[in-house]
């Protein structure tokens, strides 16, 4: 729909004189942005008005593709200005909005009675604390409470509006239309029981990997002598650091993660106790104490925390390690009155992060949800703050998700877009350009593809449908650094699957590492775990080692990986061969020879990587 602008300006100048107000804050409300509740969620009810909600205001950013030129020259190996990362300073500079968009918003704000707002540190997010009644006026809309089918309840509305002439200096305002949870990309945990053998399943013949490797469970001097990182020696931990995320009130538990490294890393055992834990807007601090028969009974509390503080703490000892834990406040009480106030979390942490000078090199983050829960305008914003951290010279790195294509047998595969067609459904953060997806293998000699079928299990246990996460976004053009391998991949295809992805969709994971059955230890007792969830904290330590090499050499960290993974660093990869993504009821893309969305470029290969980052 096509308006006439200049007539509502003019509307807007006559009813100044009637009511003497600022002209600007009386231009009439125009719909900003409509999206579809999506699958799974139904409306309970009106949500209450003195429900409080964090509203997060994201400015237009005057020179974000300038920002986005700079951070392609620091990161692309062949440029002269590579690792020469932005200062905290110069990245502020490029994306805070314009001097007129604040002003405009500011006076909106104050005719409308909220005189009280923080800002992201480049000024690019506007934060304001109101009831339900008031961004229900401010927003012209309505809130409903919805319900998931799996219990959990949102406070959120599916249209809003923003007087005429404010749209062009806001991109979003959240929390309105976006229905997305951080869920954790880890599938079923596994007690004791040896579980399910993947058909063929060989074990390694090498004699050096059949050692340290087995099946089930996985430990970390597998994955030591798997990707070569075993005799090295790190040289700057300390300068070199590396983190991970937890949200929904993941946390890790100090006890577990000691018992674990004491078997499988002994030396890095009091670490355990030692690792920094950071705790943001509300979010749980690494526990001390083990689990409660309370806590242990809840749903999968803190399994992903101490996946990834055991891998990474695992991996990467001696290196400082920093425990990231996002909380949404208040606490979550799933019921019609005290609705969940979820921060969309991944911005509270990146503008957090963006506000600190200390921030570790490489970031883990095992956390998504279906691209289409969330409007593209919300994606778009979150993205490009992902965008920033690289500027300043930090890897993030997001797992591919756990559920193939989508789901297993495609009850789920229908697009959001009111059409309800039949679709392949990519996920995020793992379909933003700006960060580095990680997919999962199984196996050794070959790695393949990570797959399990669902089924009960020699244990008893059911285990769920799992295979390493793929797609193709529909938010997300492909980004040039995929130019050379994804347009022959999808040319191999031969038309195969058309119409159910977005052939020059931003392709997904870029690498991929181990995935199925880790050594775990959760709530005092040794037991296994899988996921992507666990592939993407294991590269992260990889890459983090790497950048141990360069930092002690005098160079930069690698800073956003995938300009120089896909020009230079693939060849530090061993490339996967077998397997397919599975999902959404089909065998789906296959892995190839070569870059494949599904387990990218492969697995890392650390001396070669090392001596391909130039040391
Ligand atoms: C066996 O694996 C180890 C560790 O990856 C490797 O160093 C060695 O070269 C391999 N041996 C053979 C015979 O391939
Ligand atoms: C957690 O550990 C306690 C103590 O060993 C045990 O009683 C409880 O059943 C465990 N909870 C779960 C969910 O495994
Ligand atoms: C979408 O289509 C599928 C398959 O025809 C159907 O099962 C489902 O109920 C539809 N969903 C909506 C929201 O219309
Ligand atoms: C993997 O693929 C290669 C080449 O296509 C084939 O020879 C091999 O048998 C496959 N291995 C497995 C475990 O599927």
């Amino acid at each position: 729909m096509k308006l006439d602008l200049t007539l509502l300006l003019s509307a807007a100048i006559g009813a100044q004189t009637v009511f003497g107000t600022p002209i600007r804050s009386r231009t009439p409300y125009l719909t900003k942005e409509t999206h579809n509740v999506p699958r799974k969620w139904s409306k309970l009810g009106r949500a209450p008005g003195d429900h409080k909600l964090h509203l997060q205001i994201g400015m237009k950013q005057e020179n974000f593709d300038e920002l986005d030129r700079q951070l392609y020259e620091v990161s692309d190996p062949e440029h002269s200005r590579y690792g020469q990362h932005l200062s905290f300073d110069a990245v502020n500079e490029l994306v805070k909005p314009a001097e007129e968009s604040l002003d405009l918003v500011h006076e909106w704000l104050l005719t409308n009675g909220v005189s009280e707002f923080s800002y992201s540190p480049a000024k690019d997010w506007i934060n304001i604390y109101v009831d339900v009644a008031s961004a229900e006026r401010l927003l012209d809309t309505e809130y409903s409470v919805f319900q998931h089918e799996d219990g959990s309840v949102l406070v959120r509305t599916s249209t809003w509006s923003l007087p005429a002439h404010l749209h062009e200096h806001v991109d979003t305002i959240q929390p309105t239309t976006s229905f997305m949870r951080t869920a954790p990309k880890k599938t079923d945990w596994v007690q004791f029981a040896e579980p399910f053998t993947p058909a063929g399943y060989k074990p390694p013949t090498n004699e050096t990997i059949a050692k340290v490797c087995r099946l089930f469970t996985v430990t970390i001097e597998c994955f030591q002598t798997l990707y070569g990182t075993l005799n090295y020696h790190q040289k700057v931990p300390g300068i070199n650091r590396i983190g991970f995320n937890n949200y929904l009130n993941q946390t890790p538990i100090r006890p577990d993660i000691f018992s674990f490294l004491e078997k499988y890393r002994p030396e890095a055992a009091p670490n355990a106790y030692a690792f920094r834990s950071i705790e943001i807007a509300g979010g749980p601090a690494a526990q001390y104490t083990p689990l409660t028969l309370e806590q242990a009974a809840g749903d999968d509390i803190s399994k992903e925390a101490n996946l990834d503080a055991q891998t990474i703490l695992g991996m990467t000892f001696p290196q400082p390690v920093y425990s990231y834990s996002t909380g949404g406040s208040p606490p979550f009480i799933p019921d019609i009155n005290t609705p969940t106030d979820t921060n969309e979390p991944y911005l509270t942490w990146v503008n957090y992060v963006m506000g600190q000078e200390d921030v570790p090199q490489v970031i883990s983050s095992s956390y998504g949800d279906d691209e289409q829960s969330i409007p593209k305008s919300y994606a778009d914003r979150v993205c490009k703050q992902f965008a920033q951290l690289g500027a300043r010279g930090i890897s993030l790195l997001v797992s591919s998700g756990d559920g193939g294509l989508g789901d297993e047998d495609g009850t789920s595969c229908y697009s959001n877009d009111g059409k309800n067609s039949t679709t392949f459904l990519p996920e995020f953060p793992a379909a933003c350009p700006y960060v580095t997806t990680v997919g999962a293998t199984m196996q050794f000699e070959p790695e393949v593809s990570a797959l399990r079928e669902p089924g009960i299990g020699p244990d008893g246990n059911t285990h769920g449908f799992y295979a390493s996460g793929s797609g193709f976004s529909y938010y997300f053009p492909r980004p040039s650094y995929q130019d050379k391998v994804v347009p022959p991949y999808v040319s191999a295809l031969n038309g195969l699957y058309d119409g159910l992805y977005n052939k020059n969709g931003r392709a997904y994971p870029d690498v991929s590492a181990q995935g199925l059955y880790f050594a775990f230890w959760w709530n005092g007792t040794e037991s296994s775990i899988s996921g992507t969830s666990a592939s993407c904290p294991l590269m992260s330590s990889v890459i983090s080692l790497v950048n141990d090499a360069l930092i002690s050499s005098g160079k930069a960290p690698l800073g956003f990986l995938n300009p120089w993974l896909y020009s230079k660093g693939y060849q530090g990869f061993t490339d996967i061969l077998n397997g397919s993504s599975h999902g959404c009821g089909v065998t789906g893309f296959p892995v190839t020879k070569g870059w494949d969305p599904v387990t990218g470029l492969g697995t890392p290969v650390f001396p070669e990587l090392v001596k391909l980052a130039g040391c």
